[in-house]
């Protein structure tokens, strides 16, 4: 942006916001991936502004902390007392001493604006020369708000609260949307002169224009294209409508570049995720913070991501994810949960009611039920059986476990960590491993079987056990009579009832795929 003059930025974020019924200052409630006062700041952002200042006061502590965060180049400027918008302004530039060029200022509690509108409504200014522009739009229901009102040849006269304001000027559909631009100097010195005499008994920025029109200096109004960019928000039914637009502007935008959201009315994306072209998003799915979905990628039904990234390809489904990576083609869920630091490699398959934190499934690797996965590696192509616990933690200390590539871990296993499976090992169903178990072994700790026959008939006679074993020996005794009478009729040597090999310790059926 071609730029002449320096720009201050002022933004109000005093009120305490009180129809919010809140602990947290209105500025701070959130809505889709940053506060009210954050979103402002980012519609700012594109000014460059030599300096920006945050007129804080409710809750200044907590403001003034969230700024150091999501604009540490904000200063915070702290107004005790609530005396008005053009006394907040006026405490804000008392701070300054070398002021000059242009001062924009903005309502914290205005979220839905959009930079290009901040921007265009700048520009005309400058390009004007004017002492004064303000943002304004034409509203279907304008109660409680500022009316912009204009002399017969339609040029800005004053703008007047609607508890100030007679009826006529009441029926005014314009309003002030409170974002505006001043020549700093004409601006300090209205606000020198505006007066507490009006139904609040407060100073109001407002008053400014009144002032400047009445010094022959010239003011404008810049109309915005979209007049919901203007609403403000002063409870949380305002807030819940305000969610729900930017929701569909943010997911309009997406659908534009390329994406397909199934159910756009469920699908909810904060404005600081990306997703790339022919990702698919299914219902009720919310996108979160820093996440990012790849080309393709298909999310949801019934996903929440928060701060994490989905690779080219991949499948989410009705899953939960915090601060994971899901790589390229991996997929996940249903009903997985993956924690800060989990990391899933090309083609990783991650399943059903699996848990995984600080831990990396190498590619192709597969965790498909029922298991823990904590403070892991776990090489590619190995398989990780239902039902498997990473015993990570020994109630003091949280411990590492790896195992190797193509390594086979069978269902219902205990990895006591630190231990180490190696590349290739298999690891039989039902173990609790502490020691490593070494590249192609076999890891077991299960006991032998043993069956102890009869026992059913002799300590649990008369029950729906017993009854059902008597059946089955009484079938197998009379199939035993038919196959011995065939063997003697045919001069066959008898050759018994299946395989009785005892327990091999063979693992090969013991996992899952
Ligand atoms: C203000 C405008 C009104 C406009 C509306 C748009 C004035 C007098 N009126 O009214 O014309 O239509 O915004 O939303 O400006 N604030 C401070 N310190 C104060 C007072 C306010 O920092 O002493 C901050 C508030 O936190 C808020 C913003 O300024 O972010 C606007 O104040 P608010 O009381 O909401 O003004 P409105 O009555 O909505
Ligand atoms: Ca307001």
């Amino acid at each position: 942006m071609s730029q002449s003059r320096p720009r201050t930025v002022v933004v109000l974020a005093a009120g305490e916001g009180k129809r919010m019924k809140s602990a947290l200052p209105k500025v701070l409630h959130p809505l889709l991936g940053r506060t009210l006062v954050g979103h402002v700041l980012a519609a700012a952002a594109p000014l460059a502004a030599e300096r920006t200042l945050v007129v804080v006061g409710h809750g200044a502590d907590q403001v003034a902390a969230h700024l150091s965060e999501v604009a540490p180049q904000a200063t915070p400027v702290r107004q005790t007392e609530q005396l008005g918008t053009g006394h907040a302004v006026r405490i804000a530039l008392d701070a300054v001493a070398d002021l000059a060029g242009t001062v924009v200022v903005l309502n914290g509690d205005v979220p839905l604006l959009r930079a290009e509108t901040v921007t265009a409504l700048v520009e005309t200014h400058e390009a004007a020369g004017a002492a004064a522009t303000v943002l304004a739009a034409e509203v279907a229901d304008p109660t409680g708000l500022g009316r912009i009102i204009r002399d017969p040849a339609g040029h800005l006269e004053q703008i007047v609260e609607e508890r100030d304001a007679t009826s006529a000027q009441r029926a005014v559909r314009e309003i002030n949307a409170g974002i505006y631009a001043f020549d700093a100097a004409l601006l300090r010195d209205a606000l020198s002169k505006i007066s507490t005499d009006n139904d609040q008994g407060e100073e109001y920025l407002t008053d400014v224009f009144g002032l400047l029109v009445a010094a022959g200096e010239a003011v404008a109004v810049h109309v915005a294209a979209e007049a919901t960019e203007t609403l403000g928000c002063n409870d949380r039914v305002e807030l819940a409508a305000l969610r729900r637009l930017l929701r569909d502007r943010v997911n309009e935008g997406w659908l534009r570049s390329g994406v397909t959201l199934l159910d756009p009315m469920t699908t909810w994306i904060d404005v600081t995720v990306t997703l790339d072209r022919d990702a698919v998003v299914d219902q009720n799915t919310q996108l979160r913070g820093a996440t990012t979905v790849g080309a393709a990628a298909a999310v949801g039904p019934d996903v929440t991501l928060i701060d994490t990234t989905v690779g080219a390809g991949a499948v989410v489904l009705r899953s939960h994810a915090v601060g994971a990576e899901i790589g390229p083609q991996a997929s996940v869920g249903p009903y997985a949960y993956l924690r800060p630091a989990a990391r899933l490699a090309d083609k990783a398959k991650v399943g059903t009611f699996v848990e995984v934190k600080n831990s990396e499934i190498g590619p192709g690797a597969k965790v498909p039920h029922l298991s823990y996965v904590g403070d892991a590696t776990i090489g590619a192509r190995a398989n990780i059986g239902a039902a498997t616990i990473f015993v990570n933690y020994d109630g003091v200390a949280k411990h590492h476990t790896t195992v190797g590539e193509a390594a086979f871990v069978g269902c219902d296993t205990n990895l006591i960590a630190p231990v180490e499976i190696g590349p290739g090992a298999y690891v039989a169903a039902g173990s609790a491993i502490t020691q490593d178990v070494p590249p192609g072994a076999l890891g077991v700790t299960r006991a032998s079987q043993r069956n102890v026959e009869g026992w059913v008939a002799r300590r649990r006679a008369g029950t729906k056990s017993a009854e059902a074993a008597e059946a089955a020996l009484t079938r197998q005794e009379a199939e035993l009579a038919r196959q011995r009478a065939v063997d003697a009729s045919q001069g066959e040597a008898f050759h018994g009832l299946g395989d009785t090999a005892g327990y091999d310790a063979d693992p090969g059926d013991t996992a899952t795929e």
